[in-house]
């Protein structure tokens, strides 16, 4: 509780290019609810380092993402957005708190399964170990609620388990958070491989709706999007998953149910909806893309938000750290 409001934390990798995905499953909630809460929102900087990245290209997409939470209407005045790394906060809980994990825990997580198997030239530690640090950057802010997409679900898991074992040591140390998932599009799939989750990381750009991909691309993409053979436009994850997607996606844009979706399109042919999708995709991401524009100018106002919101997540991670510290019995620092 801060300002008697639960609080709300959140982030993303600042790694590629931000995915319908990353919007229907985790930004557009954060716009939705974020007001209801003590809102904060990081810049993963420091996850994004267990793949390697170009340091010029890496500085520039963190500070874009930056501009992304701002352009999608999270008010920086309102909610503190900042970086991870700007904190120090996060690396030094986060070693604390692999001190409290077991190797068998981090063993059954299926993101360091599934990124090893895609980098397998370099599986780090930071890889294995990345759990503890979301775990960290939750906790350090005795974070109520995690809104996410499905798969971060078993990171959430983790990190109410590692809290648990710590106030079962150490008595009530950490808020045990809950996970948020929206009613719709916490899980979107690829628009080539509707088995597989459309993914910033993917190499194929038609697998992937780019949040600054212009109108005509967003439209292309849909049109090429893969499907059955059939024609009836209905949710059947098993039968027809590139169709469902496609419902999934248009029903947590316009907010309407699946079968209100297929009401809509009974007796329309594939191609029909597909410009549907696409057309309802991008009229939504427009005015997002329009502010993003703007805000690229307002360096100055970008800068200040920066240094005031690092401040105030500074003051509220240090309060927790210096509790861990003592907690776990680390000498105490003269001041
Ligand atoms: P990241 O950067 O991979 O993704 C950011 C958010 O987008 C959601 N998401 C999706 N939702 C629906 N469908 C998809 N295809 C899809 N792809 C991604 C993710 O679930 C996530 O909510 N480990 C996190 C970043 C992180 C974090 C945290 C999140 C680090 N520390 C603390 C919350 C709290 C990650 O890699 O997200």
């Amino acid at each position: 509780m801060l300002n008697n409001k639960k609080i709300l934390y959140s982030g993303m990798q600042a790694t590629g290019n931000l995915t319908l995905g990353n919007y229907l499953g985790a930004l557009k909630n954060w716009v939705n609810v974020n007001q209801e809460y003590e809102s904060l929102f990081g810049i993963m900087d420091l996850h994004s380092l267990t793949v390697r990245q170009d340091p010029t290209q890496f500085r520039q997409k963190a500070r874009s993402l930056y501009i992304l939470y701002v352009a999608s209407g999270l008010d920086p005045e309102k909610n503190c957005i900042y970086f991870q790394s700007h904190v120090s906060g996060h690396a030094e809980l986060s070693w604390i708190l692999s001190c409290f994990t077991y190797m068998g825990e981090l063993n059954r997580m299926t993101q360091f399964k599934d990124k090893a198997s895609k980098h397998a030239d370099n599986i780090n530690a930071g890889l294995y170990t990345y759990p503890v640090l979301m775990a960290a950057d939750i906790l350090l802010y005795q974070a109520d609620v995690v809104p996410v997409g499905e798969d971060q679900r078993q990171h959430l898991e983790i990190t109410r388990d590692i809290a648990t074992r710590f106030n079962g040591i150490y008595g009530d140390v950490f808020t045990i958070p809950e996970a948020y998932f929206g009613k719709r599009g916490a899980r979107v799939m690829s628009l080539q491989d509707p088995e597989k989750k459309m993914s910033k990381s993917d190499e194929n750009p038609n697998a992937s709706i780019y949040l600054l991909d212009d109108t005509d691309t967003i439209i292309r993409k849909f049109k090429r999007a893969v499907t059955d053979s059939d024609t009836n436009i209905c949710y059947s994850l098993e039968e027809k998953p590139g169709i469902s997607n496609l419902i999934e996606i248009y029903a947590a844009v316009t907010e309407k149910t699946f079968e209100e979706v297929e009401k809509e399109f009974e007796g329309k042919g594939y191609g029909e909806f597909k410009l549907a999708v696409g057309e309802a995709v991008a009229s939504m991401l427009k005015p997002m893309q329009n502010k993003y524009e703007q805000l690229l100018k307002e360096k100055s106002y970008i800068d200040e938000r920066i240094k005031e919101n690092t401040e105030r997540a500074q003051a509220m991670a240090i309060k927790t750290l210096r509790k861990v510290q003592k907690k776990v019995g680390l000498t105490e620092k003269i001041r």
